[in-house]
């Protein structure tokens, strides 16, 4: 018979101006891998957050049970030594350190205060082996790919003993196979008896794992639903509030002239100058269409598109780019940007945003003269214009100072 490993209950969060959780409960048997969706700005973070000490006892309202004792984590050194371990959104390692260091970053075997690197490396490499990854312990963390370093914050998890394993959208980044791949083992630790909670917007992927779902909508459980009664449809009914009979709509794109011809774009590897990365493409681009590139993972997608747009990405890139039939020079981000070229990169973190600057400010960035007077920013317009993309684009936030 399972038994609940843990209980929140009634959880409440605030942040200045938002209500991120409202009375929020979550119950977890042991042993199970239960499944947290939600739309984005859920809540589902921050449930996560709460409950390993992230946001200490004290800033939240509610309660935490696990193992049948109420607790007050401080902190998630606390959380952790119950053997609750969380692996982040965003994933959180050194990219300059080795696999070995990483894993054992604050945590290190030594012996009479001295690193015993040997002891570490060695329990890396049993670690590795469980989670599958064939790598040296003394590998950089920048020489491996997201798929990698996923496994490699799961060999850390193992390492603390972990009871109760947190994964907040492990797949957002990964690919179909790398996804397979750490869906496995986490049916493979279930068999060890390791109780999951996993975050996800893919379905598919709860649809295939998940032994219960939990659905969040504006900070609100809506329901649990049993193996049983998991169905794709049900969720998305109780995550968007009301049944979508139609999930594709049929639309009457009003298609119109050529707008944008790309012919004979050809780059090379910024670095590895003899490789051709891009060969030849030509590309015409309607009015009010959506077109799609699609390619294997290192096909070239991205590289098109951003050395398409100011070349931000590669060298000798030759070919000519014609819009409404006239060529135009894109040879550099403000040229692209000023024939109405924009660019929304996969990767926010590192090329779309700037995190140490509010929402207003990012917002803004990219056409400052729109919310100039005689060069000079007017502050008063900055903040409307803000406003208004945050309005139109849903942007969940207590307002446009938040940072990003
Ligand atoms: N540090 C923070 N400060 C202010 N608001 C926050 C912070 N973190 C999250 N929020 C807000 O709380 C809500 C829930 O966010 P989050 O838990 O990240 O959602 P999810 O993970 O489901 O996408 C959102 O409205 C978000 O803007
Ligand atoms: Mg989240």
């Amino acid at each position: 018979m399972a038994s609940t490993i843990l209980e929140m209950r009634d959880i409440t969060k605030t942040f200045p101006g938002v209500k991120a959780l409202s009375n929020v409960n979550l119950s977890v048997e042991e042993g199970e891998i239960h499944a947290v969706v939600g739309e984005n700005g859920a809540g589902k973070s921050t449930l996560m957050k709460v409950l390993s000490g992230v946001y200490p006892s004290g800033t939240y309202d509610g309660e935490i049970i696990y193992r049948g004792d109420e607790c007050h984590f401080k902190g998630i050194h606390d959380s952790e030594r119950r053997g609750i371990v969380i692996i982040h959104q965003e994933l959180a390692l050194v990219p300059m350190l080795s696999i070995a260091e990483n894993i054992f970053l604050g945590n290190e075997h030594a012996r009479y205060g001295v690193i015993d690197w040997n002891a570490n490396e060695t329990r890396t490499s049993a670690l590795l082996k469980k989670v599958g990854l064939k790598e040296d312990p003394k590998t950089l963390i920048t020489n491996i790919g997201v798929g990698k370093q996923q496994l490699v914050e799961i060999a850390k998890a193992l390492s603390k003993e972990v009871q109760l394993l947190i994964l907040d959208e492990p797949t957002a980044s990964l690919s179909e196979k790398d996804s397979q791949a750490l869906l496995d083992l986490l049916l493979e630790f279930k068999r060890h008896g390791i109780t999951s909670i996993l975050i996800s917007h893919k379905l598919n992927e709860v649809n295939r794992v998940a032994d219960k779902v939990t659905i969040i909508r504006d900070g609100r459980t809506i329901e649990t639903l049993a193996k049983k009664d998991i169905s794709e449809d049900r969720i998305i009914t109780s995550m968007v509030g009301r049944s979508l009979d139609d999930r594709y709509p049929s639309r009457e794109p009003e298609i119109g002239e050529i707008v944008l011809q790309v012919r004979n774009w050809s780059v090379y590897h910024p670095i590895h100058a003899e490789r051709q990365v891009i060969k030849g493409i030509d590309i015409d681009v309607r009015k009010g269409e959506v077109v799609g590139i699609a390619g294997l993972m290192g096909a070239g997608r991205t590289e098109f598109a951003m050395s398409l747009f100011g070349r931000s990405y590669g060298r000798r890139i030759t070919g000519e780019v014609l819009l409404k039939g006239k060529p135009i020079d894109v040879s550099s981000v403000s040229k692209a940007v000023e024939h109405g070229i924009a660019y929304v990169t996969e990767d926010r973190k590192t090329y779309g945003l700037n995190l140490i600057d509010h929402i207003k400010h990012n917002i803004t960035l990219a056409n400052l003269p729109g919310v100039s007077r005689h060069s000079v920013i007017d502050d008063m317009r900055e903040l409307a214009v803000a406003n208004a993309y945050k309005a139109k684009t849903n942007i969940r936030s207590s307002s446009v100072y938040q940072m990003t």
